[in-house]
């Protein structure tokens, strides 16, 4: 199974150091979440209506008007490849771990692609993350559009993952997806990452009416329990709480950035919720990085193919001021060994 990161209390046994104790950068959820105002008690007792204003909260925020609330994007990343007979799939690799094991599990020739093969690959449907998790990748809208139009002659599909757009939505394609232009592009966006509210499970699936009546009948009635639809409604049409939002992370992605730099581990890529730091070294290297930040209470994410780690962003000072002294720590050692990351 593929491993996620948040896994604090994993580490908390693992390294012996208390829950509380830990500064968690092994996520891309924006640090401070949105701020959800107290629920209605009908929240809790009422069953889901879709007359409650959240697809109108959601197509005003995403520009889209074929819209489907998902239980997380995961759901839709689960269910797409049963709506297809058994087909070839060109995945992006490294990329989000769960399309390639769903894809598969339906019964589909799985084909990992680099980023320069992934939109040429001759395949039945084309996956990838835009932006990329975890290297920060960006696809140029004209080049996913042109792709989608290779795809369309073949009745393929095109999926755009855009869980990590919200900051920087210039190449996204939810305004598209599903139209008359881009009938087969389907896009997925998540309320996990920029409005940090990966635990309430909301994500949206945009595309052609056709695939989405199928996907919920597939997904069943209530895919979204009423009080995630509350705090979807709320947090996607709360613009105001939505520009601050996007200064402060582009505030806190530079200066991450920066400090990584300033410690001989100069990220190649990423978004505004993390950083990317491939190494030359291999694995090795990479266990040893991320076992000096654990011991310190600090959890990152290791990748080991390639190796790589993804730091996401502090949430207070503190949490600022131990990561740099845990890198500053680690620049000591590395010195002292004679290594370089
Ligand atoms: C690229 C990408 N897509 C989708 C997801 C799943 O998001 P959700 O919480 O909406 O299921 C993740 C979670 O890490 C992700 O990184």
């Amino acid at each position: 199974m593929f491993e996620h990161g948040g896994k604090l209390r994993a580490a908390s046994g693992q390294f012996g150091i208390p829950l509380s104790d830990w500064v968690d950068l092994s996520t891309g959820i924006a640090p401070i979440p949105y701020p959800m105002p107290e629920l209605p008690a009908s929240v809790w007792q009422r069953l889901p209506e879709e007359e409650d204003g959240l697809l109108d909260a959601a197509r005003g925020y995403y520009g889209a008007k074929n819209l489907l609330p998902v239980n997380g994007s995961q759901a839709a990343i689960m269910a797409l490849p049963r709506l297809r007979a058994a087909g070839t799939v060109a995945v992006l690799f490294p990329g989000y771990g769960e399309y390639a094991p769903a894809w598969a599990a339906a019964g589909h020739g799985v084909i990992e692609c680099t980023a320069d093969e992934v939109l040429q690959k001759n395949a039945d449907v084309i996956v990838l993350a835009n932006p990329n998790n975890p290297d920060g990748q960006v696809f140029s809208r004209e080049a996913l559009l042109a792709a989608a139009e290779r795809q369309a002659q073949r009745q393929g599909w095109l999926v755009v993952d855009e869980a990590f757009a919200d900051v920087d939505s210039g190449h996204s394609l939810a305004a598209v997806a599903g139209t008359e232009a881009a009938k087969n592009v389907i896009v997925l966006r998540s309320l996990g990452k920029f409005f940090g509210l990966a635990g309430a499970r909301v994500g949206f699936c945009i595309a052609a009416k056709d695939i989405l009546n199928r996907l919920q009948d597939l997904l069943g009635p209530w895919p979204l329990a009423n009080p995630a639809r509350f705090a979807a409604k709320v947090g996607l049409g709360d613009t105001a709480w939505q520009i601050n939002q996007r200064a402060y992370l582009c505030q806190a992605s530079a200066r991450l950035a920066a400090l990584l730099r300033q410690y001989g581990l100069a990220p190649k890529g990423g978004t505004a919720l993390f950083q990317y730091v491939p190494f030359q070294r291999g694995s090795e290297g990479v266990a040893a990085l991320y076992t000096h930040f654990a011991q310190r209470g600090i959890l990152v994410r290791r990748f080991t193919q390639p190796a790589a780690l993804r730091f996401g962003l502090p949430d207070c000072e503190v949490a600022w001021t131990r990561l740099e002294a845990a890198l500053r720590g680690a620049k000591m050692e590395k010195a002292r060994d004679g290594k370089n990351p």
